[in-house]
């Protein structure tokens, strides 16, 4: 079969992770998938940066939009990161032209992913995003995929690895907050604006997009209450572990009998529970339904290598996937037949 052919946008952590590790599996990738992958084009700032990886042989992009638009590629990696242009416009272009999207951006989902959807099922092509929630842990496709059927009633966690991270080594290390969201960005972790990690906002994008996958409804990151760890202190930590607890900031989503509730704020949990003992980095996510019962998936969070394996994995469905075949749409359901989100009164 003829080689999948991919444009990447974003060479940094993950970008250049995913690049390295297409080169170096490039034969493997080959057999498993029956097709060669190969990236024909990139867009980033920096061509002069040294990322380990060879861009000898790849069409090089000023921008993205360009890339998106005109390259002759079957996939168009986006991995800048952020909810405006040029991720928007890009993704768009891609899609417009019947050309597969891959994303680990939940900025720009939370904001705009049903419309892009949409766009994706109207011109029949793919658009995965693995990668955007909880780094490794394959929880979307478990949502779109393997929980088809089941009534979902809850869906929470720790979705965010940076605070994670810091909530972590602070109680652990004794380090101060800035000592350990400084080593979050150093590990390739945190996000461009860590305010985003701490202030929460991070958590509910991802928070945001689980909603609408669980629940069967439009997104809407808005409606949630937010609450970051910025105000959360050594001191806090301390008492809560005396109490019997430990503090992690968790997103949380129910369905209750007036609608949807979504929150993200820290909160206490009983040290003898599994979520509890989810130390660093590493993300948790817990889905309660009818038919299947607990589920509760737990990995890596954040970072260049988890987070392009995830990515990896949805562009490898992309090159198995045969011409012609049914797509499974963006949020389990065509988006046509996405319900309106409702939210819960709040007592
Ligand atoms: N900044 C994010 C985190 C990256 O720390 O979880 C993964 O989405």
């Amino acid at each position: 079969a003829d080689a999948l052919k991919i444009g990447i946008a974003g060479l940094g952590t993950v970008g250049a992770s995913l690049a390295r590790i297409l080169q170096q599996r490039h034969e493997t990738l080959a057999t498993t998938c029956g097709r060669a992958i190969e990236i024909r084009a990139v867009a980033a700032r920096n061509r002069a940066k040294d990322r380990g990886v060879d861009l000898a042989n790849i069409a090089w992009f000023e921008d993205a939009v360009s890339l998106a638009s005109d390259a002759d590629i079957d996939v168009f990696v986006e991995l800048m990161g952020g909810a405006g242009d040029p991720a928007y416009s890009s993704v768009k272009a891609a899609l417009q032209r019947g050309i597969h999207v891959v994303t680990a951006n939940k900025a720009l989902l939370a904001a705009h992913g049903i419309e892009l959807a949409e766009i994706a099922e109207k011109h029949g092509a793919l658009l995965n995003y693995e990668a955007a929630v909880a780094g490794g842990i394959p929880v979307i496709k478990v949502l779109r995929e393997s929980m088809t059927g089941n009534t979902i009633s809850r869906v929470y966690g720790i979705m965010n690895g940076t605070c994670n991270y810091i909530l972590t080594k602070m109680e652990k290390e004794g380090l101060s907050f800035e000592e350990c969201l400084k080593e979050a960005q150093r590990l390739g972790y945190a996000e461009a604006d860590p305010a985003f990690d701490i202030e929460g906002n991070d958590t509910a994008h991802k928070l945001s997009i689980l909603t609408s996958l669980a629940f069967g409804t439009a997104i809407a990151a808005e409606d949630i209450y937010l609450e970051g760890i910025t105000n959360i202190s050594i001191e806090d930590i301390h008492a809560a572990a005396d109490l019997g607890y430990r503090i992690k900031l968790l997103g949380v989503a129910q369905r209750t009998e007036s609608g949807i509730e979504q929150r993200v704020h820290p909160t206490m949990v009983p040290h003898d529970t599994v979520i509890a003992q989810v130390d660093g980095v590493t993300n948790a996510v817990a889905i309660e339904s009818d038919i299947l019962g607990e589920l509760l998936m737990v990995g890596p969070g954040a970072g260049g290598d988890a987070t392009a394996s995830a990515v990896l994995g949805d562009i490898a469905d992309i090159a198995k996937s045969r011409p012609g075949a049914q797509h499974v749409p963006a949020f389990g359901r065509p988006a046509k037949a996405l319900l309106p989100y409702k939210r819960a009164r709040m007592q």
